[in-house]
């Protein structure tokens, strides 16, 4: 996204890749939303469709609704990653905490 207003970056211990979450932040009844949102993920499949249906569960949400999206609930709106992919969810919502914590750094 050229016009993000923040960019989260998260990466996994685990296995070494890394993914970018960019989000458009809007005002809308004295809330801040999440207007638009995107990713790049230099991961797995298992991490490209976390970070797919995160990214949507996410989108028009407020920032604080967004930053409490878990990877429980990502693994779940999935239907669910064999364990060994567990690890590549915590990754998306990692970023996108991370997104809203620099968006809310940039606004001070
Ligand atoms: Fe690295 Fe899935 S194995 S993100």
């Amino acid at each position: 996204m050229k016009d993000a207003d923040a960019v989260g970056t998260a990466g996994s211990a685990e296995c070494g890749d890394y993914m970018h979450v960019y989000i458009k932040v809007k005002k809308e009844s004295g809330q801040e939303i999440i207007d638009d949102i995107s990713f790049e993920t230099f991961g797995c499949a298992a991490a490209i469709a976390s970070s797919s249906i995160a990214t949507e569960m996410a989108k028009g949400k407020t920032l604080e609704d967004a930053e409490k999206i878990t990877k429980l609930e990502i693994v779940e709106a999935l239907g669910g990653l064999p364990e060994p992919k567990i690890h590549c969810s915590v990754m998306v919502a990692d970023g996108l905490k991370e997104a809203i914590k620099v968006y809310r750094e940039k606004k001070k």
